[in-house]
């Protein structure tokens, strides 16, 4: 049976997991997967965190399924977070949650759902995106197209974005991502968005909005701010949320689809859909994550405690982010990558090329993924120099 069975490549992110490990240089740096370390190099579990899973610890009285939308509680805190605590979508019941493992499950319900129940809709992409994103859709089946973001030079190109967009067959998907872009961390302003806003309009075009780092760019509100303009202006809207990273989740897989409908008719029949489209993929989602989101988003102490560790985690990749420009500037190098203090969230395209990302790897033992994006996220204050020469060494 097996020996028809071809190799395929590790995965260009996860791999650069078990590589970094098996690298026995102590100066060796990890900027490939997007994970927070702090200046120890660990990827802490916040104490808002820890708290609720004590709670849960003592107050867990069953481990049967949660349903198919996931825990009630957890669905109602997240749309809260998302959509705003006193949005009228919710008070009008026109935004449901279906949990999901983690926000890479929710593009998977989501590229399921569009490929099932909207025969026909191409999905447009950001050139360049998040790798799974590709493979992600056309796993289902999904036609993938791209619209320019970010060109060769390395900077963001809004007007032949919106020129592509205009184009998109009417009542296409396209999938946008709604604060630190992944894989460039650079953003669109507000007065893009209100233009991107307008060509969905005129297109009729479906917005998925992947949501992966509430909290990372400019703060856990201002982050939601086109996700927010959006659901408002927009009668139907798909929305993944991800608890990965701003509440260092990770390994629990938790996240959610978040669908804003016309009616609350409407809501009920694609939810339905949704349900049926999960228990195929995966029953009923992981509990656990979830149980933690919910009880620290129902609690004020807990909300307010994990609020300061998700700001102090943003606001220590802000200043990683300068610091690595102020450490390039003795090497000559902070005018060329100045943008890296201007990028957001966790990455940063450096614009380093493929054969100086394997320099790096090779000569310095720092990891990137191939397509010159770090991830500022794993950085440390006291490594900055060193990592600061590798990238003169290998610019030289
Ligand atoms: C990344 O892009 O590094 C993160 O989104 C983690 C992942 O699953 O790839």
């Amino acid at each position: 049976h097996f020996a028809s069975v071809a190799r395929v490549p590790g995965d260009p992110i996860l791999g650069l997991i078990d590589a970094y490990r098996a690298d026995s240089n102590p100066a060796k740096l990890d900027l490939g997967v997007g994970v927070y370390k702090d200046a120890q190099g660990l990827t802490p579990i916040p104490r808002a965190v820890k708290l609720a899973e004590q709670r849960l610890v003592d107050s867990e009285t069953t481990k049967t399924y949660i349903g198919g939308h996931g825990a009630p509680e957890f669905g109602e805190q997240l749309l809260r977070l998302v959509l705003g605590a006193d949005s009228a979508l919710l008070r009008d019941e026109l935004a449901g949650a279906t949990q999901a493992p983690g926000g890479t499950g929710a593009l998977r319900l989501a590229g399921e759902f569009i490929a099932r129940n909207l025969p026909g809709r191409g999905i447009w992409l950001s050139d360049p995106t998040w790798p799974i994103h590709e493979t992600l859709f056309a796993t289902c089946g999904l036609k993938v197209g791209h619209y320019p973001y970010v060109d060769a030079s390395n900077q963001l190109q809004v007007e032949a974005m919106l020129a592509a967009l205009a184009q998109v067959p009417v009542g296409d998907v396209v999938l946008l991502h709604a604060c630190c872009h992944n894989p460039t961390g650079f953003d669109l302003s507000q007065a893009d968005w209100r233009r991107v806003l307008e060509v969905v309009k005129a297109r009729e075009l479906l917005p998925l909005i992947d949501f992966a780092y509430q909290g990372f760019g400019a703060g856990l509100d201002e982050d939601a701010w086109a996700v927010r303009l959006f659901a408002a202006e927009l009668p139907e809207l798909l929305i993944t949320s991800s608890c990965s990273k701003n509440f260092g989740l990770y390994r629990e897989r938790t996240g959610a689809l978040i669908v804003r409908a016309a009616d609350s008719s409407q809501l009920a029949d694609v939810r339905s859909q949704l349900a049926a489209i999960a228990r195929n993929l995966w029953s009923t989602p992981p509990a656990h994550g979830a149980a933690v989101v919910a009880t620290i988003l129902g609690d004020s102490q807990l909300h307010a405690l994990w609020a300061e560790e998700v700001e102090a985690m943003r606001l220590r990749i802000a200043s990683l982010r300068s610091g690595l420009v102020a450490a390039l500037q003795p090497h000559g190098l902070d005018e060329r990558f100045a943008h890296i203090a201007a990028q957001r969230g966790m990455f940063s395209y450096t614009g380093l090329s493929a054969a100086q990302v394997q320099r790096l790897r090779e000569e310095f033992s720092v990891y990137m993924v191939s397509s010159g994006r770090a991830s500022v996220a794993g950085m440390a204050e006291q490594r900055l120099e060193y990592l600061a020469a590798a990238i003169a060494r290998v610019c030289a």
